[in-house]
């Protein structure tokens, strides 16, 4: 069970981190903040390419960052843009390849938590590491 403070670290988290966003092309400024098992917090931006594709989202960049330090847990993640934009099909699938009871914090860049969902929830039927069992 995610406690409000942690709740509010993690928005305020992604609230700053944001700043660092790279999002020239979209002016669609992105930030993540990933908590662990462990209770670490990974944060993540967007960050865009001029050819556009090579793009990656603030939430994998969070995810990446976690995964190259050893960890493999996680807790919650929360997401802020300026409109409380939900987390996008690729982001969603890379999560769930570490547990579907991850909590996601949608909110906005004034800390109004928008939404709370698990990714059970945001990803149904999710094709994951079991589905590869035969
Ligand atoms: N973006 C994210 O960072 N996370 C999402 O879940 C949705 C989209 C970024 C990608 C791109 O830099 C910008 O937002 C507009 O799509």
């Amino acid at each position: 069970m995610l406690t409000d403070e942690l709740r509010q670290t993690l928005i305020q988290t992604a609230i700053e981190t944001r700043r660092w966003a790279y999002a020239p092309y979209s002016n669609y400024l992105v930030g993540a903040a990933l908590l662990t098992s462990s209770g670490r917090i990974y944060d993540g931006i967007n960050v865009e390419s001029a050819a556009y594709s090579t793009t990656i989202c603030a939430e994998r960049v969070a995810v990446f960052k976690a995964v190259s330090e050893g960890e493999r847990e996680f807790q919650a993640i929360a997401v802020v843009t300026e409109n409380g934009g939900s987390p996008c099909g690729s982001c969603r699938q890379v999560l769930a390849e570490f547990g579907l009871d991850l909590l996601i914090l949608i909110a906005d860049i004034d800390g109004n938590l928008r939404e709370e969902i698990s990714l059970a929830d945001l990803l149904p039927n999710a094709f994951t590491p079991k589905s590869l069992d035969r």
